[in-house]
């Protein structure tokens, strides 16, 4: 089939450009001696994961427990269920322990650690633990500079119902950065934080296995890995506009799009109607802090076409210049490039593998709690 055959708006995944990806952070964790555990809500299909990994680095990473069950019916038998886990969860959790061979779990509240210890203690299991360490987004994770995050790490160390990990943490600030400069900086910070916070605990007799980072633009700019055993990117199989524009990734490198027709032409407004809204694309403002232009993607090979306004299934695309409506006949096609593909990808039942103008695949992700 055609790509022009197929129904819009659809998500489509450029095979080539995915493979590169792949291939890309596979050499780099190899090159730099660190364990890949990719995180794989960015598409959540079995296809890519099984690209992602290999027999020596066969774990994942999750993001929800329906991801847990989905990967480990399709054969996975170690992920890690990064979010922090909540008492009423732990049956789930115990089920997939007991299912999988390694089902990791992590927190960062002592009366998280007494749930655990509780239910451990109650069914007779031992949970695998991470502790969730905050190096300097200050969305999750204890403070490594704390007394009380060296004790709650002694505590889980000294369980009789937790098999202690090591340390995990989730650079999300490197979103916050305008250049690739400003990444380095960021992954220099996610490292030495880390790195400190593990010899410090090894140094205090707690032993910390595994010392786990990752964000897309960290591990596409860390200098290196120094100390930390574990990088866990997701974005980079697809990246996106917010990759590209904050120097991540190469605007060629962008393996996802969505492709959609030209609805409607309002030259009275200098405005063209297409079938992808917030629906299709999210309402991701994408790297709003850059100080450019608000849009909602990027219209592929027109970097003069604005997509400026989306409602549920509608977006509207103006442009400074008077748009040349002929170009774009009503009926004809468009790609764009999301924001944050993350969104845009689980906001479709099935995505559609194409290389050049032929599809050659579909792959069904994995949907819901
Ligand atoms: C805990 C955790 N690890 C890893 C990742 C992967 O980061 P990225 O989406 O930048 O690839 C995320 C993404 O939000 C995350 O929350």
């Amino acid at each position: 089939m055609r790509i022009e055959e197929l129904k819009t708006p659809a998500f489509l995944i450029d095979l080539p450009k995915l493979k590169a990806n792949v291939q890309m952070m596979k050499a780099r964790a190899q090159k730099n001696n660190v364990n890949l555990r990719p995180h794989v809500k960015t598409h959540k299909t079995a296809e890519i994961a099984k690209m992602q990994t290999a027999p020596e680095a066969p774990g994942i990473t999750v993001s929800t427990l329906a991801e847990a069950r989905f990967y480990q019916k399709s054969g996975f038998k170690d992920i890690s269920y990064a979010f922090p886990i909540t008492a009423n969860k732990l049956s789930e959790a115990a089920e997939l322990s007991a299912s999988l061979n390694v089902f990791n779990i992590l927190l960062d509240q002592p009366q998280t650690l007494s749930a655990v210890e509780e239910y451990g203690r109650e069914h007779g299991i031992k949970f695998k633990v991470f502790l969730k360490v905050d190096c300097g987004y200050h969305r999750a994770g204890v403070d490594p500079s704390k007394p009380a995050s060296v004790q709650l790490a002694r505590q889980l160390a000294a369980s009789d119902y937790i098999d202690f990990r090591g340390i995990l943490t989730h650079a999300g600030h490197s979103y916050h950065c305008s250049n690739p400069a400003e990444i380095v900086e960021v992954a220099r910070q996610e490292r030495d934080v880390m790195a400190q916070f593990a010899e410090q605990l090894q140094n205090g007799g707690i032993a910390c296995d595994t010392v786990s980072v990752g964000s897309t633009p960290t591990a596409m700019h860390a200098p290196d890995w120094q100390g930390v055993t574990e990088i866990r990117p997701g974005n980079y199989v697809f990246f996106d506009k917010f990759q590209a524009d904050i120097g991540s990734c190469r605007p060629e490198q962008v393996a996802a799009t969505v492709l959609t027709t030209v609805a409607a032409h309002y030259p009275a407004h200098n405005q063209m109607l297409i079938d992808a809204g917030a629906l299709a694309l999210s309402k991701d403002l994408g790297a709003d802090h850059l100080g450019d232009e608000i849009v909602f993607g990027a219209v592929l090979n027109h970097p003069r076409l604005r997509l400026f306004s989306i409602c549920q299934e509608h977006g509207l695309i103006t442009s400074n210049d008077p748009i040349a409506f002929e170009k774009h006949p009503v009926g004809s096609l468009l790609q764009i490039i999301p924001n944050h593909s993350c969104l845009t990808a689980a906001l479709f039942p099935k995505y559609h593998v194409v290389e050049e103008d032929q599809v050659v695949d579909e792959w069904t992700p994995m949907r819901g709690w």
